[in-house]
């Protein structure tokens, strides 16, 4: 790891981001600082009494202190296992007093006042960040957050009005869009094939926009949600470009960027070196630089979350971005979520504290060793069980999802379900049910928005006009079941295509 100082330096020499405050909602830039949080600042300053704030006083929090048992660094046993004696155990003690250690104290974290999350716990995630991404320009922060849901809505109101469009992935995660439609705000599908985005068609689809250009590109760089790709560095590269040459904010939205993983490969002596445990320094040059790697403009947001490394219930993420825009965001949230809840903040930073930055990157190389065994399994019964002259599919490289596509026009009831793609989707979704298997058909993750005025219609091979999809995941049961689940579907399709 680069020590502090290199890094400090290294930064001092990068831009500054540049000013895309035009970018801004009307709501955005409707939003004045609130005097009685500006007045904040004093409560806590022990030269004055304040009798400023309607805050409860912390003695009657009836929390007296909060106490977690977490396994310990390096985690020798995997990710999975509870702690079972000292040696293997980290104890989380928080108490209500300051002063008592260096944990976030309960007086602190559940009270009013930290809009952009409690000072140490922001300070361990810059840490982090720049551990983990070497951003391209110097004057980046973030705020936390309750998780990447609440980001995203953050994010469409900071920078959309009713009627705006956005861009998104032409097969993207679901509540995105509904968050957008929630606002008004229309989702217009970006073209991918089975590695992500396509930048020349994205160029060519805002070469040829007509009407209000997107002011935002949503996207799932790493582990797609839901077809498990993972974009290349030159992708992501021209995908930039094009945002500097239409002025787009992108958007990364990343829960799965830590569920890297080796490619998948048939050989076992590689499969047994993939699974050796790797160096600080080897786990870091494996992992996909960020959009932020290439943001020499303040340009790209990065959503960051705990759900897929620690638990979805932390509600706990973190907006990275250039401090000109985040400045918004912490008044949007002032007026809306305050801050992430007091008790998650306070458990959090004492487990990552204790664990420390080294400690926390073993316990995300513990996890990528887990996704690659239950990757490993899923497409061991993929390449097993599914019929290979029907399916195509890419190996994912990252996140929880394994997604393959067909060809509906070989399924004998296509011209009865009126060769209809989707019909030919749920036909087999619902038949799958009935046969005691379940993935996800692929139209239900479609992104289909018109604009107003309509964008000229980018021509469409005929077999991409007739692909369909499933989604299946390998993270949600054990190997066994998971295995048996890709076994049932991969009968199943031989039924329903009458192989
Ligand atoms: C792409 C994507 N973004 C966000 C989320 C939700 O993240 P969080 O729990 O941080 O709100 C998910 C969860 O499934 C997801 O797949």
């Amino acid at each position: 790891m680069t020590p502090p100082d290199a890094q400090a330096l290294a930064s001092a020499q990068k831009p500054l981001a540049k000013n895309l405050r035009h970018l801004l909602s009307e709501e955005a830039k409707g939003r004045n600082p609130s005097p009685l949080k500006e007045a904040f600042k004093h409560f806590h300053d022990p030269k004055i009494i304040s009798l400023g704030g309607g805050l409860p006083v912390p003695t009657m929090f009836p929390f007296d202190n909060l106490t977690v048992d977490a396994p310990a660094p390096p985690f020798a046993n995997g990710n999975d296992h509870p702690p079972t004696c000292e040696e293997d155990t980290t104890h989380v003690e928080v108490r209500k007093a300051d002063g008592v250690s260096d944990d976030v104290p309960l007086c602190t974290s559940l009270q009013y006042g930290h809009s952009q999350g409690a000072a140490p716990l922001v300070d361990f995630l810059r840490k982090h960040t720049s551990i983990i991404h070497d951003i391209g320009y110097q004057d980046w922060d973030l705020i936390l957050t309750v998780g990447n849901t609440q980001s995203w809505d953050a994010v469409l109101r900071t920078f959309t009005n009713r009627g705006d469009s956005v861009l998104g992935e032409q097969f993207t995660f679901s509540s995105a869009v509904e968050c957008a439609h929630g606002l008004g705000v229309n989702m217009v599908p970006v073209k991918v094939d089975l590695n992500g985005i396509d930048p020349e068609q994205l160029e060519k689809q805002l070469d040829n926009w007509v009407g209000p250009k997107p002011k935002l590109l949503y996207t799932i760089p790493t582990g797609q949600n839901p077809t498990g790709s993972t974009l290349s560095l030159e992708r992501r590269k021209a995908v930039y470009k094009v945002a500097q040459k239409h002025d787009f904010i992108i958007v990364e939205d990343e829960p799965y960027y830590f569920l890297q993983m080796p490619k998948f490969t048939n050989d076992p002596e590689q499969r047994e070196k993939d699974l050796e445990p790797q160096s600080h320094e080897e786990f870091l040059k494996s992992l996909v630089p960020s959009y932020l790697e290439v943001d020499t403009e303040g340009r790209v947001i990065r959503l960051d979350s705990f759900s897929k490394v620690l638990a979805p219930g932390t509600r706990l993420g973190w907006i990275v971005a250039q401090q000109n825009l985040l400045e918004r965001f912490v008044r949007l949230h002032e007026v809306s979520i305050q801050v992430a809840s007091g008790f998650s903040q306070s458990i959090v930073y004492g487990l990552l504290r204790r664990w420390g930055q080294e400690g926390y990157l073993d316990w995300l190389i513990g996890l990528r060793k887990a996704y690659t065994l239950k990757r490993n399994v899923a497409l061991d019964a993929v390449e097993k069980y599914l019929p290979r002259d029907l399916t195509e599919y890419i190996a994912p490289d990252a996140g929880m999802f394994f997604w393959f596509k067909l060809d509906s026009r070989k399924h004998p009831k296509f011209a009865a379900l009126e060769s209809d793609p989707a019909k030919v989707e749920e036909d087999i979704y619902e038949t799958g049910l009935q046969y005691g298997v379940q993935l996800i058909p692929g139209h239900w993750f479609v992104v289909d928005d018109k604009t107003s005025p309509a964008q000229k219609e980018l021509p469409q091979s005929d077999e991409d006009k007739y692909a369909i999809y499933f989604r299946g995941t390998f993270a949600s049961v054990p190997a066994d079941k998971l295995t048996q689940a890709v076994k049932l579907f991969g009968e199943h399709l031989a039924i329903q295509f009458e192989l």
